[in-house]
């Protein structure tokens, strides 16, 4: 296990690591910069069946699920098909309206999800076209969908998914652009453009690695006895802090809640106190000036900000307590890159407080039952 371990002391850590690989695997053979275009068969030979899709809808379960809303973003944004995402476990069970012109797809690391190899089976009796987003190699979910896209991440051993996660964010991407390049709502100047940032992420990721690696170390120290952490986020960023929640409080045991950072004065709001830390995600693309407004309700209100922000930012991080810098990136791949320091804080504040980080109390790896 040792030697599996890489030198990592958990297998999370090692996963986290990973990610530049991870992605650029992911990429693989699939984004062809030079020659300028997306290459994937399981959306190519059923591309038609895409194009006239009265509508995506998303299943899946936990991290998965989270991949799936920023899916319905980047899909919505790029592809202009409308996307609907759906907890498998509700969907199996609520008699759903599901066409033979729908078409369903179903995002699994482990590919062997009860409930989302469940409501699969469902959509797939009512006649619509299934297709698998999975990273385990001829697993049951891979093998009853029509067609599919591995992630190819590599084996995840951590039960808290963190590379198999932005595997997922760069598939949804890529099926975003190449639908968008081809239905042509996404014009070749800005297709290009699109592409190649996104062909520059791994090495974002490993700036992100380097550059707030210890500095999660640091941050975690103050909050190994925390009881509370809120995770605001708008945009794309607002699943990436509902995934940032669930990855603290699965290894952890401290409660944590996503949220987007408006629906804050809707209920949130009554928590912040002295004693409330707050992730904040706050890009300079993507809402920033809303998100400005939000952090000074937090300030004045006491509350303890974590701020993730691109690099040289001024107006958060001189109200924030704590300050992560990420590299700029368009809002569509800044999940990608936010995520990563949320996954090494996470980690960090779960070692420190002694918990069994590779292997979570009533955790399992993958969920085979229901
Ligand atoms: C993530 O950290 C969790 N352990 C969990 O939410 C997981 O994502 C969920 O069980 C779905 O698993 P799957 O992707 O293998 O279907």
């Amino acid at each position: 296990e040792q030697i599996e371990k890489g030198g990592y002391e958990h297998f999370m850590l090692k996963e986290i690591f990973e990610q530049p690989k991870s992605v650029h695997d992911t990429m693989r053979g699939r984004l062809l910069l030079d020659e300028g275009v997306i290459k994937m068969a399981g959306i190519w030979d059923h591309v038609e069946r895409f194009k006239n899709a009265n509508r995506i809808i998303i299943i899946a379960c936990g991290t998965s699920w989270h991949a799936g809303l920023i899916g319905e973003y980047l899909i919505e944004e790029y592809a202009r098909i409308p996307v609907e995402v759906e907890y498998a476990s509700e969907f199996r069970y609520r008699n759903p309206i599901i066409t033979d012109k729908d078409v369903v797809i179903a995002i699994s690391q482990s590919g062997e999800t009860a409930d989302t190899m469940a409501a699969l089976k469902l959509a797939k009796e009512k006649g619509a076209f299934i297709y698998g987003i999975c990273n385990v190699v001829d697993s049951s979910i891979a093998r009853i969908t029509d067609a599919g896209s591995y992630t190819h991440a590599g084996p995840e051993i951590g039960v808290a998914s963190t590379k198999a996660f932005t595997a997922q964010l760069t598939i949804l991407t890529l099926i975003a652009f190449k639908l968008g390049k081809h239905n042509g709502n996404l014009g070749n100047a800005e297709f290009m453009s699109l592409i190649a940032e996104l062909d520059a992420i791994p090495k974002k990721i490993e700036e992100v690695l380097n550059t707030t690696h210890e500095l999660t170390q640091n941050i975690a120290k103050d909050f190994v006895k925390a009881t509370n952490f809120l995770y605001l986020g708008r945009g794309y960023n607002y699943p990436a802090a509902l995934e940032g929640a669930l990855k603290l409080k699965e290894i952890s045991y401290i409660h944590a809640e996503g949220y987007p950072a408006a629906e804050m004065k809707h209920g949130p709001i009554a928590l912040i106190d002295e004693n409330m830390p707050i992730v904040i995600i706050a890009p300079k693309k993507g809402h920033y000036d809303k998100i400005v407004s939000n952090v000074q309700e937090i300030k004045a209100r006491k509350g303890k900000i974590i701020a993730v922000v691109n690099k040289g930012d001024r107006q958060v991080s001189e109200m924030a307590d704590y300050v992560i810098e990420i590299p700029e990136t368009s809002e569509c791949f800044s999940p990608i890159v936010a995520s990563v320091p949320l996954q090494l804080l996470a980690y960090y504040i779960a070692v420190y407080r002694g918990a069994n980080v590779d292997q979570p109390r009533n955790l399992a790896k993958s969920v085979t039952v229901e």
